[in-house]
């Protein structure tokens, strides 16, 4: 495959023609905030509008999951544009989430954190209100707890559970503002049929999915 000559945040590199931009960056070191890209799907969801970037010669910044590498690219992560926009998305995800870090299992280790002190910015909004779920959290699996309150739709688990690992414990249902990660029939997660792989808590972002015991360093990624 061709390979092409880009340059993000004044970086020069080389990529193949067509690798997807977000990788490209991230392989070389960059970070660029984002939730719901998963290198091995090959449609990006774009769903969690976090990965902003600004492209020389556009008028408006793209998400960076969505834009492949091109001969002579020029990225810029850091433009004000793009990075307004990261936290206006990230402003609108914490709107509806559980925000309790001191009683959070996953903090220090959580991405939504991570994605915050990237982004100079507070994970409580001060300008939107909150519009909290309260939906039931489910002990019932003998390991795992899910919390859907604590949950940002990114999609990894179902992706990691259903398309990776051909188990399907997980899935989306409804839309909207109802749209939530459950099983199938709502069944409680300790009576599906899911094999206790925990592949689905090494690629969650967020305390939504973790051990009865705490989070531990888990196997599965999805080159996150
Ligand atoms: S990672 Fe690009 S929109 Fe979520």
């Amino acid at each position: 495959m061709k390979t092409v000559s880009l340059t993000i945040d004044d970086r020069q590199m080389t990529a193949r023609e067509g690798d997807n931009l977000l990788w490209v960056a991230l392989d070389s070191g960059i970070y660029i905030p984002n939730l719901c890209a998963i290198r091995d799907k090959p449609e990006p969801m774009a769903a969690c509008r976090l990965c902003f970037v600004e492209i020389a010669g556009r008028e408006r910044p793209v998400t960076a999951c969505t834009e492949t590498v091109t001969e002579g690219m020029v990225v810029n992560t850091r433009g004000e544009q793009a990075l307004a926009l990261a936290r206006h998305g990230l402003e609108l995800l914490m709107a509806s989430h559980a925000l309790d870090c001191a009683h959070c299992s996953k903090s220090g280790s959580c991405e939504l954190q991570h994605i915050a002190h990237h982004l100079h910015t507070k994970l409580k909004s001060r300008r939107l209100r909150k519009l909290q779920r309260d939906l039931p959290i489910d002990g019932s699996h003998p390991e795992f707890i899910y919390d859907p309150n604590k949950c940002v739709l990114c999609g990894r688990c179902v992706w990691v559970c259903r398309e990776h690992l051909g188990v399907g414990a997980l899935g989306f249902a409804h839309r909207g503002f109802e749209r939530v990660v459950t099983t199938f029939g709502d069944e409680p997660l300790g009576a599906t049929g899911c094999d206790q792989c925990a592949a689905c808590i090494g690629v969650c972002p967020t305390g939504a999915l973790v051990r009865k015991a705490g989070p531990k360093q888990e196997a599965g990624s999805l080159g996150q």
